[in-house]
């Protein structure tokens, strides 16, 4: 079968704020970027981001870069990369400030300065007391920032693959990586986009689990075509339950409810976050807070008939606050909780929300794997940014508004590293390996030529509720050994799922079949990493082995698809111009 083909400079995959956000630098820059997405451009995952984005401009109080790179090393539960965090606490001022003058419609104060709120984990001097680092939108930040961005792009002249679907990454027999064949949504038509570089930027992989705030869209595309080109992915046991997603719905509520002053209750009224973290209280980083919640719940403190969930009260913030500064957590109480948070408080509990780990990446966006004895070798062509990369600034544990600003200081870092690199050693697109694109043509060919076999859902669903039965807030050895024996059955009936010739006409069935098999690589890596990991860190919490354990565990995980292999390589505790962090035990 002959494919088409079109040729760019720079082909992104993923329109989210990291996409789009290189994207802008890219089109800037005088290169010609396509970016392709499974939605249209402003309904990517970004839109959802609730409460800010942070950066220390001091704006409500005194504030500084090195407190928020301390607070992100400390949330990061020591696994962070200090280099790669300095960077990004560094440049958070100057991006936000960029965000403001391409005309993100920030909320204000009185003199004008764009305002800021509390949110987990970010503290001034230190620990010492919450700072407000968390520059919002109303509670709309992400659909401020992911519309701003796409008007710049159209008046920038990017252009835009919209309903695209990437399928598989082009690698050359350098291991270089030369563009990606997608599929165009509409007509299931295969294309080669060839791409001098080509970005990742497919966002997070919440779908894994049965109960998230991720959308639909969030299947861990990038991180299955990763996977299938022979690359490793980082640290994928590490991820998230944000404390606070609507109990039953799964809807998320943002941190900033509590960052304006809202506080958890148990069944008995008691606020008890003040008895886990005394100084940062309903505040502390999220890992803390919903461990908090699990705990109160399990033994016997959680409210409602089944007593399986908290109370998040915030009727005290009056009316007029609540439709100014968290309008839309309103209207998604009154519609997923049937409560109005102005007069009751809204049942919550922990739910999937990010993942923390992904495609290892340097703060340039490149790459990097483990190759001839460097531990990270770029990859020729490739980048990776925003929530489908590990850099790693969030390590084992992210804060609350980091996740925005890895976005926008990693797409833009990108941008900066690819426009300067193809301006100083000029070069045309590497010519395609013979056969490109036949491994997914034939993969697309076995799907469609399959007359009976598994469900699509079915697998997914069993998938999601393996994962969320084996790898939940608190594990153990033996929930996690029965939840890989599981995933591996489920990842072996992927391959021999079907679909029906009815749902064929619209495409969707093949778009679900083909996220299927991302799925299945990233809950591959997931288990198989979380098990591997003996002890506690940030998010990763294991009742057999309930302490850190630095001596043997500050270091990054690596799992291999070929041979469901695990490798590991060190963390870099070496900021770019300050002292290293050294770890600590976590209080707060
Ligand atoms: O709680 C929130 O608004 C979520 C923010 C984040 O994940 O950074």
């Amino acid at each position: 079968m002959t494919i088409a083909r079109r040729r760019f400079d720079a082909v992104i995959v993923g329109a989210g704020g990291a996409g789009m956000r290189c994207a802008l630098q890219l089109a800037q820059a005088g290169l010609n970027v396509a970016v392709l997405s499974k939605v249209f451009p402003t309904r990517s995952h970004t839109v959802a981001a609730q409460g800010g984005i942070g950066a220390s401009l001091g704006n409500m109080t005194e504030d500084d870069w090195l407190w928020h790179m301390f607070d992100t090393v400390k949330g990061s539960d020591y696994l962070g990369d200090q280099d790669a965090i300095e960077f990004m606490c560094r440049e958070a001022p100057k991006v936000v400030y960029e965000l403001e003058h391409f005309g993100m419609p920030f909320d204000r104060n009185p003199d004008g300065t764009i305002y800021q709120r509390p949110f987990g984990g970010h503290s001034a001097n230190f620990g010492e007391k919450p700072v407000p680092r968390a520059c919002a939108a109303a509670d709309r930040t992400g659909h401020a920032l992911l519309h701003t961005l796409y008007q710049q792009n159209v008046k920038a002249r990017t252009q835009f693959f919209v309903e695209w679907m990437a399928l598989d990454l082009i690698m050359d027999a350098d291991g270089d990586c030369v563009g990606v064949i997608a599929l165009e949504m509409e007509t299931g038509e295969p294309m080669i986009l060839e791409g001098k570089v080509t970005v990742l930027a497919t966002g997070g992989a919440g779908r894994i689990w049965a109960a998230s705030t991720n959308a639909f869209i969030n299947t861990g595309d990038g991180l299955g075509m990763v996977a299938r080109a022979g690359l490793p992915l980082q640290d994928l046991e590490f991820w998230q339950f944000h404390p606070t997603g609507v109990a039953g719905a799964g809807v998320l509520i943002t941190e900033g409810v509590r960052g304006e002053g809202g506080f958890l209750l148990n069944c008995n009224g008691e606020r008890f976050m003040e008895r886990y973290a005394p100084t940062l209280k309903d505040l502390a980083p999220r890992d803390f807070v919903s461990r908090s919640m699990d705990q109160e719940i399990k033994e016997g403190r959680g409210c409602g008939e089944h007593k399986d969930h908290v109370l998040l009260k915030l009727d005290h913030l009056g009316a007029d606050m609540i439709t100014k500064r968290l309008p839309s957590i309103r209207e998604i109480a009154i519609k997923f909780a049937n409560v109005d948070p102005i007069k009751e408080p809204i049942p919550v509990v922990p739910t999937i929300h990010y993942q923390m780990g992904g495609i290892p990446a340097n703060y340039h966006g490149q790459v990097v794997v483990p190759r001839g004895g460097n531990p990270a070798a770029v990859v020729g062509g490739l980048y990776a940014i925003g929530e489908c990369s590990c850099v790693s600034v969030h390590g084992a544990n992210r804060l609350g508004t980091n996740s925005l600003l890895d976005l926008i200081v990693f797409g833009r870092s990108a941008g900066n590293h690819i426009a300067e690199t193809l301006k100083k050693e000029p070069r045309e697109n590497k010519p395609l390996p013979k056969g490109a694109g036949d491994a997914t043509l034939a993969r697309l060919a076995a799907l469609d030529a399959r007359a009976s076999g598994e469900r699509v859902q079915d697998v997914a669903n069993g998938i999601r509720k393996s994962m969320q039965a084996h790898c939940g807030v608190f594990r153990t050895g033996k929930l996690l050994d029965e939840g890989v024996a599981q995933i591996m059955k489920l990842g072996e009936r992927a391959k021999n799922v079907v679909i029906s010739d009815k749902s064929k006409v619209f495409n969707t069935a093949r778009i679900e079949a083909l996220e299927l098999h991302n799925l299945v690589e990233t809950a591959k890596a997931t288990i198989v990493s979380a098990a591997a990991r003996t002890e506690s860190r940030g998010a990763h919490a294991r009742d057999d082995y309930p302490e850190r354990d630095d001596a043997n565990w500050i270091k990054h995980t690596l799992w291999y698809s070929e041979g469901n292999r695990l490798a590991y390589k060190p963390v870099n505790m070496k900021p770019l111009t300050v002292e290293t962090f050294v770890p600590k035990k976590r209080t707060f």
